[in-house]
């Protein structure tokens, strides 16, 4: 039976490197839920790291892959649920999220350049960290915002902060 309408605890957006993996296990084990993480779904399911996937078939096919897991996710999961960075961009998924209990988690550009810097497991930021972070965050800092019921900024605070400003906000 589906379970109706329950839909998970708390949904983490935000940028890749913000921690929604490391902040969304310590709001699991925080809060007594499973945590999720669609990029692990996909990963799984393919059989191959999300780095293959853009190589051998495109962003675009990632993409799809990606919408199908967050609304498989949304349906099932009761926990905390961690979205990639990238998942906002599809408007149907943003539509799903109007629903859900999202917290956007934030940072700004020069945290991000120090979290991530030239990461090759993270296809979008291979060639000019600091220029592709900034064009990112442009095309998508209003996408996590319409998205959110809750802005939470990490810049300069640990995972562990970030946890319980997140459980003080929700
Ligand atoms: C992406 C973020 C990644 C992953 C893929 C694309 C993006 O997820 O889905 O590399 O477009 O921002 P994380 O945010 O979990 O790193």
């Amino acid at each position: 039976e589906a379970p109706t309408g329950a839909g998970p605890r708390l949904v983490l957006v935000g940028p890749m490197g913000v921690g929604k993996s490391t902040v969304g296990a310590l709001l699991a084990a925080r809060l007594g839920v499973a945590y999720r993480d669609t990029d692990d779904d996909i990963v799984a399911a393919e059989g191959r790291p999300i780095s293959e996937i853009f190589v051998d078939d495109g962003e675009e096919h990632f993409r799809a892959l990606e919408k199908a897991a967050v609304a498989a996710a949304l349906a099932e999961h009761d926990g905390v649920l961690a979205l990639g960075g990238g998942a906002i961009l599809d408007a149907g998924t943003r539509a799903l999220l109007a629903a859900h209990p999202v917290v956007y988690l934030s940072m700004d550009v020069d945290e991000a350049v120090r979290r991530t810097g030239l990461n090759v497991a993270r296809p979008l930021l291979t060639v000019n960290p600091r220029k592709q972070w900034r064009e990112l965050m442009e095309a998508r800092r209003h996408l996590y915002t319409e998205v959110a019921r809750v802005v939470v900024a990490t810049d300069g605070r640990t995972p562990e902060e970030v946890a319980e400003a997140v459980l003080d906000a929700t």
